[in-house]
Order: C-alpha cells, then sequence, then structure tokens
C-alpha cells in the first residue's frame, strides 16, 4: 500500500487530495496546524498529525518521529500555502520557507521518500502575452506578477536546487469546486443581481475543478517524473463565459457594471498607501488587482492529462453547476 502525506489538509485543495487519496486506497497522512479545522478531514482511515511547517527545529524532531511511527512515506504532496496575506513578507515566511524546511528534512533522510510533490501555481508563471493570447507553455520564462506569484516561483527553485531529490511541481490556473470560499463571492454577488467585470479587455482565462485536480496530482506523484507541469482542464474560456454559466445555473439575471481599470487602480493604490505604515496589505491590492485583470491566463496542460493517464471529469459548465449545487446544498447561497 502507497503511504502519502498531504500538507495543508484542512484548505479547500488539501482536503480534496485526502479524499481522492483515500479513493485510490493509500495510507493517508493528513498534516494540519494545531488551529487547523477539522471539518472536512474524514473521521476514519486518516491519520491526522500536527507539524509545525514553519520551525525547521521542531519540524525535524516531529519528522523523525512520524517516519518512525508509520514507516517511509512514499509520497509527500506539499500543498499548504497561503494566496492572500495582510503582509507581504507572509508569503515568503510561508509559500518558501514551509517548503526549505520540509524538503530539506526529507532530502537528508536516509530513506527519501519517492517524491515530493510541490503545490505551485501558474502566478509563478505570471500572464501569458495579453496580444497574441498564446497558451502559456512550461518552458516560457517566468515572470511573476505577484509577491504571491515570486514566492512561488522561490519555492519551486529551491527544489530545484536539490538535486537528485525527486521533485514534481505543478502550477494549477485558478481552482474551483465544492468547499471553496474565493469562487463562492462571485457566485454570492450574482445570486444578488450584481455581475462585476474589470475594463473592457477581452480576458481570456482557463480553471480546473479542483477533484480533476487532486486525483491528477496523486496519479502523477505516483508517475514519478521529475518535471513542472501546468494544471487547467485543457480548455480555454472567455472570462464572460463565467458569469453566464454561473448566472444560469442560478437562474438569475444581473445587472453588469465594468469597472475602468485606470482609476480602480489608482483607488486601489492610494488604499495600499493608506495601509502600509499599518503594516497592512488590503484584500483588494495592486498585486492582486494585476493577477485578475490580466488579459491572458490560458495555459498548456496538454502534458498533465498525457503522464497522469487521466482525463478531465468536469469541464466549466458541468464544472459550475456542481459547484452552485454544492453551495445550495450547504446552505452557502
Ligand atoms: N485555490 C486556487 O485557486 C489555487 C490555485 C493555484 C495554486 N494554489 C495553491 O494550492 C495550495 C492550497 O490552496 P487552497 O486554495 O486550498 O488554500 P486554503 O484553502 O487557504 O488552504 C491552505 C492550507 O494551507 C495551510 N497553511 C497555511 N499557512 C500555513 C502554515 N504557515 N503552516 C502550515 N500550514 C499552513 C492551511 O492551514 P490552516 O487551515 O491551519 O490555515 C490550509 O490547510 C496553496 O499552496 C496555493 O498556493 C491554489
Amino acid at each position: 500500500m502507497k503511504r502519502v502525506l498531504i500538507t495543508g489538509a484542512s484548505g479547500f485543495i488539501g482536503s480534496h487530495l485526502i479524499d481522492q487519496a483515500l479513493k485510490l486506497g493509500w495510507e493517508t497522512i493528513a498534516v494540519l496546524r494545531k488551529t487547523s479545522s477539522r471539518e472536512w478531514i474524514p473521521s476514519e482511515n486518516v491519520h491526522v498529525e500536527l507539524l509545525d511547517l514553519e520551525d525547521p527545529a521542531a519540524l525535524s524532531l516531529q519528522m523523525n518521529a512520524l517516519i518512525e511511527k508509520y514507516g517511509r512515506i512514499n509520497y509527500v504532496i506539499h500543498n499548504a500555502g497561503i494566496t492572500h496575506a495582510k503582509r507581504k513578507e507572509a508569503f515568503v515566511r510561508v509559500n518558501v520557507e514551509t517548503t526549505r524546511n520540509l524538503a530539506g528534512i526529507l532530502a537528508a533522510q536516509q530513506q527519501p521518500p519517492d517524491r515530493f510533490v510541490l503545490i505551485s501555481s501558474l502566478a509563478a508563471m505570471g500572464p501569458g502575452d495579453p496580444s497574441t493570447y498564446q497558451p502559456i507553455q512550461v518552458d516560457f520564462r517566468p515572470q511573476p506578477v505577484s509577491a504571491y506569484g515570486r514566492s512561488k516561483l522561490m519555492a519551486e527553485q529551491y527544489l530545484e536546487s536539490l538535486g537528485a531529490f525527486p521533485v514534481t511541481i505543478i502550477r494549477p490556473t485558478a481552482v474551483y469546486g465544492p468547499r471553496d470560499r474565493d469562487f463562492l463571492q462571485f457566485f454570492r454577488m450574482i445570486a444578488g443581481g450584481f455581475e462585476p467585470a474589470l475594463g473592457w479587455h477581452r480576458q481570456m482565462i482557463s480553471m480546473i475543478h479542483v477533484e480533476d485536480l487532486a486525483a491528477s496530482v496523486l496519479h502523477l506523484a505516483d508517475k514519478g517524473r521529475n518535471t513542472i507541469y501546468l494544471a487547467s482542464d485543457g480548455q480555454f474560456y472567455d472570462k464572460m463565459v463565467l458569469g453566464a454559466i454561473i448566472r444560469k445555473a442560478l437562474g438569475r439575471t444581473t445587472f453588469r457594471i465594468s469597472f475602468p481599470l485606470t482609476p480602480l487602480k489608482a483607488a486601489v493604490g492610494i488604499n495600499e498607501f493608506i495601509q502600509r505604515p499599518f503594516g497592512r496589505m488590503p484584500f483588494l491590492n495592486l498585486d492582486k488587482l494585476k493577477e485578475i485583470s490580466s488579459a491572458n491566463w490560458l495555459c498548456d496542460s496538454s502534458e498533465l492529462w498525457n503522464d497522469s493517464g487521466q482525463k478531465p471529469t468536469y469541464l466549466l459548465e458541468e464544472g459550475l453547476i456542481h459547484t452552485a449545487e454544492w453551495y445550495r446544498k450547504m446552505g452557502w447561497l
């Protein structure tokens, strides 16, 4: 039986990684913090371990004890990370340092894992060419436009510096599906009859349903290539379609407002400047705005599907309908 350890198991993607690992019949170790919610962790068949990924000395002792308790881990999926932060420095502290701490300890083990998989992000690449809308290819030069994207790239570069340590890097595009609270905000706006848009330029996006991402990640861990994969459902979507499908799924008509980008950037920049002396970064900041208003987030994920031997179960329409149904069932909408 394969043994997998998954960090960030309490979160949106992490909890689906746990579900998929159990479906494969793998012995599954969910890594949480003391403060983590256990809402989505199944009560049976999962070993829960509390590790301090930010403290290398404590983590080293905890990992030794964990390996003594369970035996060698076949696959480590390092999914813990932050996509939003109140302070920019937090991106490095969490996304880079936890990768460095965990992978550093595992690489020094006498029997390291068969594979370390990092859940990075398409943000590490940065958006594609806005004039050609050519999909981002894995061998393009990374040009992240945010502190978040730069931290994910730094984490990747650290892993690549480890030489013989077996590493697979996954760069997912925007991920949606049950348990996600980010897209939920957009669903709620549409449910309330309001549909915001950024500027009037054409925005092309890629997306992936969380269950498809989780299944492909585990299959790629098992296949074991030292490489980087871009992860999307393989389709190219005009961002307008997103609102249209959600409107249809919710049976709503909306009042659509496009915010002009230049004054919006000025307002967001002023707010960020005002908050800076207090060490705070507003949720909508210039980095975030650059990311969400970029014209081209298309990517080529053909290698992910070829190598994982999987096919996406959900394209956007079925995926968003499935998500809307789940939100409704949970009373989130
Ligand atoms: N969602 C997306 O669209 C998307 C797209 C591309 C890549 N990603 C990447 O996917 C990963 C998971 O994202 P998500 O959307 O599932 O986020 P999420 O729901 O916020 O989950 C994040 C997980 O990371 C854990 N975590 C955060 N800071 C930590 C720390 N300092 N030490 C240990 N654990 C920590 C959280 O634990 P607590 O519950 O204790 O806070 C939680 O389990 C991240 O690495 C993210 O960069 C996400």
